[in-house]
């Protein structure tokens, strides 16, 4: 019998999520908060990974009841394909975890038809002079976004990559290439560390400027955006074989590793003055760590042990130090997440995308296949 403590963190992962699944069902949960998810509208960037999970948990266990919520979740998002104002380049999140999953997992014609639409609806969000894709929509009447580009995108890409392998079609593919060309170009710095949202001209193309976005200012180093970055990249270097995306990845981890405190949980921004509160943020730790999991396995430098090292000691600390193992009224997997400091929501709580990765890492840890971004 194995004892690796990712098998025991696994179990109690599965058995929480089990029970968690009684009360939420074919839900989309976002922030936990007192103990119980806030469920979210089904066009929330979110609402993807509580499908993922019950994805995840189908894979390893073969159970039936984590398909059949995770299925009804996946056709609870035909509600919002067509709505036009509320989806934004976070249809990548939504249906890579629920149509690609499925499709990788049961070869359904159906969930393939849904996630090459998806495809079709992100790589239209392109913006031609500036090679990017456009972030969001209008938050409120008047509010003109059409120049944003966010670091954030890169984990949406995975999308097309994978829309072109199935489709024989390169068009998706290229919009990604170019996305990733305009990151390389104008995101990310020479320390390693990346900005939040550029602005582009969206008619001549044009960088106009550098915003802080979610991370303390423009400067700064927003913790889960370099995750975003480090995750992202190593599946543009998967998705493409370019060496500048693997050097991307290589570069963003280091930085990433370099700046985790003793405990190895990511404050919310690495960057920050003195006088500023520094929430942790379980969640960058989370993805960051699944990240470095995957580059460690296609890296051919000596990085690929320290990258495996650094995310197995981080998944590590998230389990001992963040987990609820000991707490059946929180549903949440690992505490202190944080949302969006900036503008004080979900600040110190369990976030389902920490939770999402902290599973996928453990998954990685086991030796699971597939992972659907790949
Ligand atoms: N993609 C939104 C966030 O990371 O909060």
């Amino acid at each position: 019998m194995t004892t690796e403590w990712w098998n025991e963190a696994w179990r109690q992962a599965h058995a929480k999520l089990s029970r968690s699944l009684e009360r939420i069902g074919a839900g989309y949960p976002h922030a936990s908060v007192n103990g119980k998810y806030l469920l979210e509208e089904p066009h929330w960037w979110t609402a993807g990974f509580w499908p993922g999970m019950l994805w995840l948990l189908y894979e390893a266990s073969g159970d039936e009841k984590f398909r059949e919520t995770a299925e009804q979740c996946e056709a609870g998002l035909d509600r919002v394909i067509s709505e036009y104002y509320k989806l934004d380049h976070d249809i990548g999140f939504m249906w890579t975890l629920t149509s690609v999953a499925r499709y990788k997992l049961l070869q359904a014609e159906d969930a393939k038809r849904r996630a090459l639409l998806a495809a079709n609806l992100l790589a239209a969000r392109f913006n031609l002079r500036g090679r990017y894709i456009r972030a969001w929509n209008p938050w409120h009447a008047g509010e003109d976004n059409t120049g944003y580009a966010i670091i954030d995108s890169l984990m949406n890409l995975p999308l097309l990559f994978w829309a072109s392998r199935e489709s024989g079609d390169p068009r998706y593919r290229h919009v990604a290439e170019a996305h990733l060309d305009t990151a390389l170009a104008h995101f990310l710095r020479s320390d390693g560390s990346v900005y939040h949202i550029v602005r582009f001209d969206p008619v001549s193309g044009a960088c106009a400027e550098k915003l802080g976005g979610q991370g303390y200012a423009p400067e700064s180093a927003w913790s889960r955006g370099t995750a975003w970055a480090i995750y992202g990249f190593a599946l543009a270097y998967h998705h493409t074989g370019r060496r500048d995306f693997l050097d991307a990845a290589e570069r963003t981890a280091n930085f990433f590793i370099a700046h985790l405190p003793a405990d190895k949980i990511p404050p919310w921004d690495f960057r920050l003055p003195e006088h500023v509160a520094r929430p942790k943020d379980s969640s960058a730790g989370a993805c960051a760590a699944s990240g470095m999991l995957m580059l460690a396995d296609m890296t051919v430098q000596s990085g690929a042990e320290r990258y495996r090292a650094a995310a197995t000691e981080i998944l590590k600390s998230l389990y001992e130090r963040c987990g609820t193992w000991d707490d059946p009224a929180e549903e949440g997997l690992i505490l202190h997440g944080t949302g969006n400091f900036p503008e004080g929501q979900n600040i110190d709580v369990p976030l389902i995308y920490g939770d999402y990765f902290f599973l996928e890492g453990l998954g990685r840890l086991k030796q699971l296949q597939p992972i659907f971004w790949e």
